[in-house]
């Protein structure tokens, strides 16, 4: 049964695309057999990997939806062994869409189900938010990688984010906070 990681924080641009598209790729090519859901629908990691963003494909919306099965929305890269299911601009209007849903946070755990034993590790790039899409992906996941700026803040905030992930879905998932950037990384420099 494949491992599923999410790769979240509630924080945008702490590196939560780039850890999973280099995740992904580096454990590829390790010839690992990888799933990257893209479930932000600022598609960055759709794109990242070469996909286009400009045409609509069946992705992570259908999938949250139930509307498509998952082996409609895998999409295959030019990495060998690395697989997608991209993320389109829609993907925001499922926060509306799941509300009225029985189990909504709950989707993507069971539309995974059909693929698990076909990889190794599948990887979830979460939004910066914790909306309904974010909490499908910590639900269905085995773990979970908080990439964030070394800073006081952000450390409390993984604190309470893993707190409260305990808490509410009672899952036993770990959690491992990854120091992406020093605060150096973002000042320019001439
Ligand atoms: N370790 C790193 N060192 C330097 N720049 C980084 C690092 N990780 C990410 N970045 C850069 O920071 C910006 C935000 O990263 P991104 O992965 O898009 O964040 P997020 O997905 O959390 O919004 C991007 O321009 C990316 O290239
Ligand atoms: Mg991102």
């Amino acid at each position: 049964m494949g491992k599923v990681i999410a790769i979240a924080n509630q924080k945008g641009g702490v590196g939560k695309t780039t850890t999973s598209v280099n995740l992904a790729a580096a454990l590829a090519i390790l010839e690992k057999k990888i799933l990257l859901i893209d479930a932000d629908p600022q598609a960055n990691a759709t794109s990242g990997l070469g996909i286009s963003v400009d045409d609509k494909k069946l992705g992570t919306y259908e999938l949250l939806e139930h509307t498509a099965t998952i082996d409609k929305t895998i999409v295959k890269t030019n990495v060998a062994h690395l697989d997608i299911i991209p993320s389109h601009i829609d993907l925001v209007a499922i926060e509306i869409e799941l509300v009225d849903k029985k189990e909504r946070e709950f989707m993507l755990k069971k539309a995974l189900k059909p693929v698990q034993n076909q990889y190794d590790y599948i990887l979830i790039d979460c939004a910066p938010s914790l909306g309904l899409i974010t909490l499908n992906a910590l639900t269905a996941a085995n773990s979970i990688i908080i990439p964030i700026q070394c800073e006081y803040f952000a450390l409390a905030f993984s604190y309470n984010f893993k707190q409260n992930v305990r808490r509410r879905y009672r899952t036993e998932v770990r959690t491992s906070v990854f120091a992406n950037f020093t605060r150096g990384d973002f000042t320019t420099r001439s």
